[in-house]
């Protein structure tokens, strides 16, 4: 696991930014794995800013989004779908036909949904870049803790503290979905490179879990450890926990220096 930091959410956004778009030079047909929360607002942006100044181009990229609520069609205000689009796809040129996001109105027969959106993802050629946030509780996707390293895409049921850090999303009024269709750990293992984004001091604690702590289903994140390419990009204040900072900024510059294709 690498593990980038840097001084803040802009920085962490640039470079985030720069590691997808040198991900689609390489490879304009890029199979990008996508989340939604606040965090990756920022590279969604600076993204959509490549694209306006550089003309970064879209026109041959897949996407695959992580999860989505169940019983929110797409479009609901707070549907992750409207998310999506709001922040990120129509400030590109991403075709329609090739963004796919979980669809959160599926009643009945979910296994053979879910196994549908896994079958998707290995027809593109599996996932080339997984972008990812963390919850407060080290969850990823909406895996939450206790979620089998092995999981797949599956519906999941939201944890008291998952839904009242999205409740502020929400209306008064609103009733707000308590369960969500997710790509699994295992799902998400499968992407050949993973990118976890994570700032602010509230992530602190689950950010040195993951990348510090055991592999263990308790913190859904650590099972990046398990993973060959995966890069951990925080900002100071998420990195606070971290006991190994000063090694970790010694191996990015040595990484820069003798293996710089690692850092794309
Ligand atoms: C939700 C999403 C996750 C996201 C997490 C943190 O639970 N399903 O993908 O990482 O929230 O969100 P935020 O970035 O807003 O803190």
């Amino acid at each position: 696991m690498l593990v980038v930091i840097e001084q803040d959410y802009g920085a962490l956004s640039r470079e985030a930014a720069r590691i997808a778009a040198n991900a689609l030079r390489q490879k304009p047909d890029l199979v990008l794995g996508l989340a939604t929360g606040s965090t990756p607002v920022g590279f969604y942006r600076e993204l959509a800013k490549l694209h306006r100044e550089q003309g970064l181009d879209f026109s041959r990229v897949v996407t695959f989004n992580l999860d989505e609520y169940i019983g929110l069609d797409s479009s609901h205000p707070h549907s992750f779908h409207v998310f999506m689009q709001e922040n990120f796809f129509r400030h590109v040129n991403v075709k329609p036909e090739n963004i796919h996001i979980p669809d959160g109105t599926i009643r009945g027969d979910f296994d053979e949904y879910c196994e549908g959106y896994e079958r998707s993802i290995r027809d593109a050629g599996g996932i080339d870049l997984q972008i990812l946030g963390i919850g407060k509780d080290g969850h990823i996707g909406f895996n939450e803790p206790t979620s089998s390293l092995a999981s797949r895409t599956r519906p999941k049921t939201l944890t008291r503290e998952t839904l009242e850090a999205n409740r502020s999303h929400f209306g008064k009024e609103e009733r707000q979905p308590r369960a969500a269709i997710t790509m699994g750990i295992g799902t998400i293992l499968d992407a050949k490179k993973i990118l976890l984004l994570g700032s602010g001091a509230e992530k602190a604690r689950a950010v040195a879990l993951a990348v510090e702590g055991p592999i263990t289903a308790s913190v859904s994140a650590s099972a990046l450890q398990l993973h060959r390419d995966a890069t951990v990009l925080v900002d100071r204040e998420a990195a606070v926990g971290l006991k190994h900072r000063e090694y970790y900024e010694t191996v990015v510059a040595m990484t820069r220096e003798l293996t710089p294709e690692r850092l794309w």
